[in-house]
């Protein structure tokens, strides 16, 4: 029997996912939508492409909760993206109502599923899709970080001229303007990036990477990125469908790692057949641990605003 992947929001983000898990025949997709119409017929148009992709796989749209039932993995990306101008963190209070209505109807119907949070601001909302499903930790994961190393690497690459698959590096911390890339750590097929790029080159990478989804909202101007937040969710499927254990920067709920307890930030993590399978620990040097620990802080001060609110 193939594998159920629930995508709920059939919006840029959710329907280039439920689209790109489709093509690459992963699993059958059920994609959900508080508008009626929009998910059904994106639904049919995917399907309808499954002919000429090769694939197998079926592609249904719902409004109702009752047809996700028994998914294998339900990512979450409901919610409103930012506008221009906008911090993620606005997004805070009135994502996390759409967060918690949506994760308590699909955990229902879903009881062993593993929920990929996507809807920002993305830790923040970790701890809603944590706190509302009752999972344990390995079930709920947030993607941010595969797509922030995502851009620290297509901007390395461009910058010293070499393939961004040889490009190795990790950003850590939450989602936000905190984010921790880690040059220290980076290299092109093993040789370490200093030897290829000045520090001014670097710092002004490590900056862009910070400001990275910001840049696309500048020029989207009415959303904000959908092409390389699907693909990093979906690498992050793919690895939980095919147990293939990849180790990918997620956020993760510490349970100690990295000094902190009960918040979600990023960390590197190896996902396989049962979600989160190992959180790693990375040894930093003082200024690393310090950008790490100021990220954590900056999440935990949403937290503590949610908490305010009933959250
Ligand atoms: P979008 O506006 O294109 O789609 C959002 C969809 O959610 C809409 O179709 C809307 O009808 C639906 N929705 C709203 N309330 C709902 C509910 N209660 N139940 C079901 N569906 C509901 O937005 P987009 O671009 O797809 O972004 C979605 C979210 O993902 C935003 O919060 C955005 O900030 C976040 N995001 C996070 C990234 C990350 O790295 N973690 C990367 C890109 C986007
Ligand atoms: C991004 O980084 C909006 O968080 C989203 O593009």
């Amino acid at each position: 029997m193939r594998k159920k992947v629930t995508v709920i929001g059939a919006g840029n983000v959710g329907a280039s996912c439920a689209l790109r898990i489709a093509d690459k025949e992963l699993a059958d997709v059920t994609l959900i939508d508080i508008i009626e119409g929009v998910p059904q017929g994106k639904a049919l148009d995917m399907l309808e492409a499954c002919p000429v992709e090769g694939s197998d796989v079926q592609v249904t749209g719902t409004n109702d909760y009752e047809d996700t039932a028994n998914s294998d993995i339900v990512v979450m990306t409901a919610g409103f993206p930012r506008k221009p101008g906008m911090s993620r963190d606005d997004l805070l209070l009135k994502n996390a109502s759409i967060v918690k209505s949506c994760i308590e109807l699909a955990a229902r119907y879903s009881p062993n599923a593993i929920l990929i949070v996507v809807s920002n601001p993305l830790d923040a909302m970790c701890h809603v899709a944590y706190h509302t499903s009752g999972f344990s930790r390995n079930r709920v994961i947030g993607m941010a970080g595969v797509l922030d190393t995502a851009r620290f690497r297509t901007f390395l690459a461009a910058a010293a001229g070499v393939s961004v698959e040889d490009v190795v590096a990790l950003v850590l911390g939450g989602h936000g303007d905190t984010m921790v890339p880690l040059v220290r750590n980076t290299n092109v097929a093993g040789i370490p990036i200093q030897q290829l790029l000045s520090g001014e080159e670097l710092e002004a990478i490590v900056q862009r990477t910070r400001d990275g989804g910001a840049e696309i909202v500048k020029h989207l101007k009415t959303g904000s990125a959908y092409y390389a937040p699907s693909s990093s969710v979906v690498e992050m499927v793919e690895s939980i469908l095919k147990d293939k254990r990849k180790v990918l920067p997620c956020a993760a709920l510490l349970e100690g790692e990295y000094g902190r307890r009960g918040i979600f930030v990023g960390v590197p993590c190896k996902l396989g057949a049962h979600g989160l399978e190992q959180v790693y620990e990375v040894q930093l040097d003082d200024s690393e641990e310090a950008a790490l620990n100021a990220s954590a802080d900056a999440v935990e001060e949403l937290v503590a605003v949610l908490g305010k609110n009933g959250y």
